[in-house]
């Protein structure tokens, strides 16, 4: 009894002091300096890696599929379904069980196969790494589809192998299916630039929907659902927290160019053209209350962006 409380406390120690490592490392990583006290658990579930390692994803064999079913079954089932179609206990109890945490948004039924954050162009399937991403980072305003970061690369892997076989689609469209549409550099922002995308917000009609001072409050956007029926609020520019895509410029470039499938998001690729595009994002950036270009220089604004994890995925390619 006594050996084995002792090889119990030992154990303990050792898992005491690789934490302890662990938070240190991490805080001193991010900030340059080691601030005391801070977890691997402080960071915000919208940090950290969410980009493939392995950008090409792992050759899909029997056993990766085997792995990803697994992986499904633990984390996924509850409320994407057993049968992958978004009616898991979660979703079809909510009504009974949990009346206040009710989910927002359907899980998403992976036999139709609709998505929403692609780099591909509207209609099409997105990317085997569009699916890695949104596993890891989730789809996390309101809460409603959870980040996966903390998996292993190797299971979101496998689990983006599992989920695409409940849709032929996948096979079918194989042959024609779309390459990801090609997001430049953006440009340093300028007050022109900035007013020229208002006109272009005006023109568009963006604000039918997002409102004209951005807030998700334009004339039609009390009416709108989604394609399962349920009411679905336009983007808050206003508040850069609640972007279930990135909501840095190639991201937001990126969102009303593929459009948003399965919501009333159009996709606007046909419509504008490149410099028109950046004035939009500049724009959309503008409304947000802390952006000021007369206080921030340009080159400071662009540098706190250049960090986000898509503008780094396209300088490496
Ligand atoms: C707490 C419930 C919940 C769990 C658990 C959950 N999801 Fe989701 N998931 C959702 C909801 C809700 C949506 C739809 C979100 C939306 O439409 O904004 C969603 C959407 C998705 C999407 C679609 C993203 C897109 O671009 O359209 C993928 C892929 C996905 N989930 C994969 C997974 C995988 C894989 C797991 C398990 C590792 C998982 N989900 C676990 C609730 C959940
Ligand atoms: C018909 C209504 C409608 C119009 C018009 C519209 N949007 Fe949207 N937009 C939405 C809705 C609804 C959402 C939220 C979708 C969701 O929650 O999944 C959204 C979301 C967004 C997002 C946020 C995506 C994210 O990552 O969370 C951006 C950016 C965006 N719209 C930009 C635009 C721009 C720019 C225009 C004009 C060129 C525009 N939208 C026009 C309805 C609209």
């Amino acid at each position: 009894m006594k050996k084995i409380i002792a090889i119990v406390s030992v154990a303990v120690a050792i898992g005491g002091t690789a934490l302890v490592g662990l938070s240190m490392q991490t805080a001193g990583g991010k900030t340059g300096e080691v601030t005391t006290g801070r977890s691997l658990l402080d960071y915000p579930a919208t940090t950290g890696n969410i980009e493939p390692v392995l950008s090409e994803g792992i050759p899909v064999t029997p056993r990766l599929l085997e792995h990803g079913e697994w992986v499904f079954r633990g984390l996924c089932v509850g409320c994407h379904g057993t049968a992958g179609d978004g009616n898991g206990a979660v979703w079809e109890l909510g009504d009974l069980y949990a009346k206040d945490h009710k989910l927002p948004r359907k899980p998403r039924d992976f036999t139709e196969a609709v998505y929403k954050l692609r780099s591909t162009p509207s209609g099409s399937l997105p990317t085997d790494a569009d699916l890695f991403r949104s596993i890891s980072r989730g789809l996390v305003y309101q809460q409603d589809m959870p980040a996966f970061k903390f998996l292993p690369e190797r299971e979101r892997w496998a689990v983006v192998a599992y989920i695409k076989s409940f849709s032929d689609r996948w096979e079918e469209e194989e042959e024609w299916q779309e390459d990801p549409i090609e997001v430049g550099q953006p440009p340093l922002p300028n007050a022109a630039m900035i007013d020229a995308g208002k006109e272009v917000y005006a023109l568009m009609q963006c604000e039918q929907c997002h409102g004209p001072t951005g807030k998700g409050d334009g004339p039609s956007a009390p009416g709108l659902e989604d394609d399962s029926g349920l009411p679905i609020v336009p983007r808050d520019f206003t508040d850069a927290s609640q972007f279930v895509g990135s909501s840095d410029p190639r991201g937001i470039y990126q969102t009303f160019t593929t459009g948003l499938d399965g919501t009333p998001m159009p996709s606007f690729a046909d419509f504008l053209d490149e410099d028109q595009r950046w004035q939009l994002v500049w724009y959309v950036i503008s409304l947000r209350p802390e952006f000021d270009l007369e206080k921030t220089p340009a080159e400071v604004i662009m540098a706190e962006h250049a960090g986000s994890q898509l503008a780094k995925m396209s300088t490496e390619q």
